[in-house]
C-alpha cells in the first residue's frame, strides 16, 4: 500500500508542531505517512520570524508577521512551554518569565534545530490553491515558488492549514478618518515605538495589541497614550499620560470627537482592531469563517473541518495557551491521520461540537476562557501520547498574571513564574521591562547587575517614560 501523503500550510509554531509530532512517531518506531509543508517565507517561526517589511515583502507577498521589533512576550512563558522541550533543557539555566521575540523564535527552533524536519519543509513557497477531489477523495494542492516563480500541483491524501489567523488586518470605516493628516496604519504595520516620542498617539481597540502598543509607547517617551474601546474598557490602572475613552462618533483632520463628546487632537492613530480569519488558498467551503473566539464554529474537537474531516485547522481559535495547545492539536490531528485515534461519525462529531459551542456560549470572564481552554487541551492530551502536564497550576499562573497585570501594567514583565514542566522557578531578568532598550538576544541573555526597581520609579532609568 503507498504511503498517505500529507500537505501542511505554513511552518509557523503549529506547522512545526505538525513537523514535530510525526517526528516524535517515527522515533518510536512508527512508519508516518509522506509529510510536506509548504511554507512561504525564507524560515520558519511565523509571527515569530519578524520581518522588518510592512505590506508587500521581497517576494510581492502580503507580509506575514504582524511583531515588532521590541516585543516582548506578553504572557508568562511557563503558560507557553513545550511539555517535551522545556526552557531549562533549551537555555541550560533559568531565564525570566516574559522573554523577548527573539528568545522565544530562538526557543521554537530549538527544538527542530538538531532534526531533519527542517527537510520537510519547502520555503519560499506559497500555497496558491486547494482542490478537493471529490471522485478520489485527494487534493490537488497548488503551489508557487517564489524564488523560481514556477507554479506546480501535487495530490495529497490530507491537508493541514497551519497558517494563522493574526497577518490579515481588520480594517473599519470610521468617519472622518480620511481627513486625518498624521500617521495612520494598523497593528499588522507596527515595527516599533520610538518614532511615537512626544508625540499624541491614539490606538483604537481594547485587546492586546492597543495595550501592549499602548504601552511601548509610553515606555519610548510618548507625550500621551489614548486607547478607545468599543465594547468594554481594558480597566488597567495607567500611568500618568495613558487613558481609555470609548468609541469614535467621527474624526475631522486631527481632532478626534468621542462617544461621549470629549474631544483630543492626535499625531498619530494606529488601529488595533484585530485580524480576519482569511485562507485565500481555500474554496469557501473549506474556508474557515469565524470572528476571533476559542471556540470557532464548524472545527471538531477544534481542529477537524467538519465538512470535510481530511482537513484540519491548527492554532484557528483565539489563545490564552499557544505553543503547548498547538502541540495537542498537532499530535491529535497525527493519531487521527495515523489511524491510532478514531474520527466519530459525523453525527457524534456535530453532537460533541454542539456541545462545547454551547458551554462555549456559556463562558463568563476571562478565568472561564482560561479553564475552558485548559480542559481543552486537557481532552486532546488524554487521547495522545503528548505528556500531560499540570494544566490547572498553569490556569492559575495566567490567574495570576492578570492579577499583576492588573496591578502595573508596566511591571508585570518583571515577576517571576515557576515552570510546570520543571519546577523551575524563573529568573528575575537584570533589567526590568520598562528600563530595557535592547531586546536582542544577546542582551537577554547577558549576565549585568540587576538595575534596582527604586531607579525606575523615581524616573531614574534608561527610559525614562513621560
Ligand atoms: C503581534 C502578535 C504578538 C503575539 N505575541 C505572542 C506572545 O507574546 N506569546 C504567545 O504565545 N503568542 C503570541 N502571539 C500569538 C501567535 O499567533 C502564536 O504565538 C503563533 O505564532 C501562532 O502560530 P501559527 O503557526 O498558528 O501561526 P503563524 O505564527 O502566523 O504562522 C503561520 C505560517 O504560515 C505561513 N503561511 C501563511 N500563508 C501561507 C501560504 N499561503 N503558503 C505557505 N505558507 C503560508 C506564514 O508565512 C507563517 O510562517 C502573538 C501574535 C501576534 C500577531
Ligand atoms: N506579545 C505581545 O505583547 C502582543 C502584542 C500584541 C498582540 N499580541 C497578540 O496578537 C493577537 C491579536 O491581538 P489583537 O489585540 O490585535 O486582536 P484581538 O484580540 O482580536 O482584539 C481586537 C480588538 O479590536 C477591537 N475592534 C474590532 N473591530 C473594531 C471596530 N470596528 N471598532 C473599534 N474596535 C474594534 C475589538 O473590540 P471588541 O472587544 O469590541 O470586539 C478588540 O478590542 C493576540 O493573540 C495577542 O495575544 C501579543
Amino acid at each position: 500500500m503507498s504511503k498517505q501523503r500529507i500537505a501542511i500550510i505554513g511552518a509557523g509554531p503549529s506547522g512545526i508542531a505538525a513537523l514535530r509530532a510525526f517526528e516524535s512517531a517515527q522515533r518510536k518506531g512508527a512508519q508516518i505517512p509522506e509529510v510536506v509543508c509548504y511554507e512561504k517565507q525564507d524560515d520558519w517561526g511565523g509571527q515569530w520570524n519578524y520581518n522588518w517589511r510592512t505590506g508587500i515583502d521581497k517576494y510581492g507577498e502580503p507580509v506575514h508577521s504582524s511583531m515588532y521589533r521590541n516585543l516582548w512576550s506578553n504572557g508568562p512563558k511557563e503558560a507557553l512551554e513545550f511539555a517535551e522541550y522545556t526552557f531549562d533543557e533549551h537555555f541550560g539555566r533559568p531565564i525570566s518569565s516574559y522573554p523577548p521575540r527573539e528568545a522565544l523564535w530562538d526557543y521554537i527552533d530549538g527544538r527542530v534545530r538538531t532534526s531533519d524536519v527542517k527537510d520537510k519543509v519547502q520555503f519560499s513557497t506559497a500555497v496558491r490553491w486547494v482542490q478537493y477531489n471529490r471522485e478520489d477523495d485527494t487534493f490537488t494542492v497548488t503551489v508557487e515558488n517564489l524564488r523560481s516563480k514556477t507554479t506546480s500541483s501535487s495530490e495529497f491524501d490530507r491537508v493541514i492549514v497551519a497558517t494563522g489567523h493574526f497577518s490579515f488586518p481588520n480594517v473599519p470605516d470610521i468617519k472622518g478618518i480620511e481627513t486625518f493628516p498624521g500617521a495612520l496604519h494598523h497593528a499588522h504595520d507596527f515595527r516599533g515605538a520610538e518614532k511615537l516620542a512626544d508625540k499624541r498617539v491614539l490606538l483604537i481597540g481594547s485587546s492586546y495589541s492597543a495595550e501592549d502598543i499602548g504601552v511601548q509607547a509610553f515606555k519610548m517617551g510618548a507625550r500621551s497614550v489614548t486607547m478607545s474601546y468599543r465594547s468594554r474598557p481594558q480597566g488597567y490602572a495607567w500611568p500618568e499620560g495613558m487613558e481609555e475613552l470609548p468609541g469614535i462618533d467621527r474624526i475631522d483632520g486631527e481632532m478626534v470627537h468621542f462617544s461621549n463628546g470629549e474631544t483630543r487632537d492626535f499625531d498619530a492613530v494606529i488601529l488595533c482592531t484585530g485580524y480576519l480569519h482569511k485562507y485565500p488558498f481555500l474554496p469557501s467551503d473549506l474556508a474557515l469563517s469565524s470572528p476571533n473566539n476559542i471556540y470557532p464554529a464548524g472545527l471538531y474537537r477544534g481542529v477537524v473541518w467538519q465538512k470535510n474531516p481530511k482537513v484540519y485547522y491548527l492554532g484557528a481559535q483565539d489563545q490564552w495557551f499557544t505553543f503547548n495547545m498547538f502541540d495537542a492539536q498537532a499530535w491529535y490531528v497525527r493519531d487521527l491521520i495515523m489511524g491510532r485515534a478514531k474520527l466519530p461519525s459525523a453525527e457524534e462529531r456535530a453532537a460533541h461540537l454542539k456541545q462545547w459551542r454551547t458551554r462555549f456560549q456559556g463562558l463568563g470572564d476571562d478565568a472561564d476562557d482560561v479553564r475552558f481552554q485548559a480542559d481543552y487541551i486537557r481532552d486532546l492530551i488524554e487521547a495522545t501520547d503528548y505528556p500531560m502536564f499540570d494544566l490547572d497550576e498553569v490556569v492559575r499562573i495566567f490567574l495570576a498574571w492578570k492579577q499583576d497585570k492588573k496591578e502595573n501594567i508596566l511591571t508585570y514583565r518583571d515577576k517571576p513564574h515557576r515552570s510546570v514542566m520543571t519546577g523551575t522557578m524563573a529568573a528575575e531578568h537584570h533589567t526590568t521591562w520598562l528600563q530595557e532598550l535592547d531586546d536582542s538576544l544577546e542582551r537577554y541573555l547577558s549576565t549585568p547587575e540587576r538595575a534596582g526597581m527604586e531607579e525606575i520609579l523615581t524616573g531614574g532609568g534608561a527610559a525614562s517614560p513621560r
